[in-house]
C-alpha cells in the first residue's frame, strides 16, 4: 500500500506555529507526498461556549478520521509554561478509541514547537508532546546531526525537532535555520512514512 498523506495537525494562536506546519507541509510535498493541514480550535473558558465547526480562516479543524488515516504525523503547538497548549492536549484526550483499536500503532511521528523566549521550553514542549505519540505506538523521528541548521543554528531547531524563536512580540519570522529544519522532519516523515508502507 502506497502512503497517502502526512497530517500536519497544530495549534496556533498568534501564527508562529502555523507558520512552522506550513514549512513541514513543504518539505513533506517536496518528498512526494500530499500534506494535510489541520488545526484544533482554542479551548473556551466558558465551558458552554461552542466554536463554529468552521474556522474563520487559517487550516481545517482535525477530525479523529484525519488521525485515523494519516500516514504520519507532525504535531505542532506553541509553548504553554514549557508543555504543550491545552487545545492541542484537549484533542489528543479525545483520542482514545485510536488507542483502543491500535490505529497508529507503527506510523512515524514528530513534533514542533514555537516559543517567546528561546530558552524558555522549547526541548520540554517537544517532550511533552511526544509522550501521547508513544502511547499510541507511534515511532517518533527527531532530526538527525546530518541536518547542518542543528549546529549552526542561532535561533531555535534542535534534535527533538524543530522549534521557533517568536520573540517577546511574537514578531521574529523563521529563520533560514529553522525553515530548513522545518522541512527536514516534513521530508524525513514522508520518506518514512513511504519506505514503511511499502
Ligand atoms: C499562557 C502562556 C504561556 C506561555 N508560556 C511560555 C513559556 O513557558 N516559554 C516561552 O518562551 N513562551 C511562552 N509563551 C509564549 C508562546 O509560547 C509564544 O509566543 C509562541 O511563539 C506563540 O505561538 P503561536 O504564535 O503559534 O500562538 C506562553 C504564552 C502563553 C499565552
Amino acid at each position: 500500500m502506497s502512503a497517502r498523506y502526512i497530517l500536519v495537525l497544530y495549534y496556533s494562536r498568534h501564527g508562529a506555529t502555523a507558520q512552522m506546519a506550513r514549512q513541514i507541509a513543504r518539505g513533506v510535498e517536496m518528498a512526494g507526498l500530499e500534506a494535510r493541514l489541520r488545526t484544533v480550535p482554542a479551548v473556551s473558558s466558558e465551558c458552554e461556549a461552542v466554536a463554529p465547526s468552521v474556522p474563520e480562516d487559517g487550516a481545517m479543524y482535525a477530525t479523529l478520521d484525519d488521525l485515523k488515516n494519516c500516514s504520519g504525523l507532525a504535531l505542532g503547538s506553541p509553548t504553554r509554561f514549557g508543555n504543550m497548549a491545552a487545545p492541542l492536549k484537549y484533542f489528543i484526550d479525545g483520542t482514545s478509541n485510536l488507542w483502543l483499536t491500535g490505529e497508529l500503532v507503527g506510523k512515524p511521528a514528530g513534533v514542533f514547537t514555537s516559543t517567546a523566549s528561546l530558552h524558555g521550553g522549547q526541548e520540554t514542549t517537544l517532550l511533552s508532546m511526544m509522550l501521547p505519540l508513544l502511547h499510541h505506538g507511534m515511532l517518533v523521528c527527531g532530526l538527525p546531526y546530518s541536518e547542518s541548521a542543528l549546529l549552526e543554528t542561532r535561533g531555535g531547531g534542535t534534535p527533538y525537532g524543530p522549534s521557533h524563536h517568536a520573540g517577546g512580540d511574537g514578531k521574529r519570522a523563521l529563520d533560514e535555520h529553522e525553515t530548513a529544519l522545518c522541512r527536514a522532519l516534513g521530508q524525513r516523515l514522508a520518506q518514512t512514512a513511504s519506505k514503511l508502507e511499502r
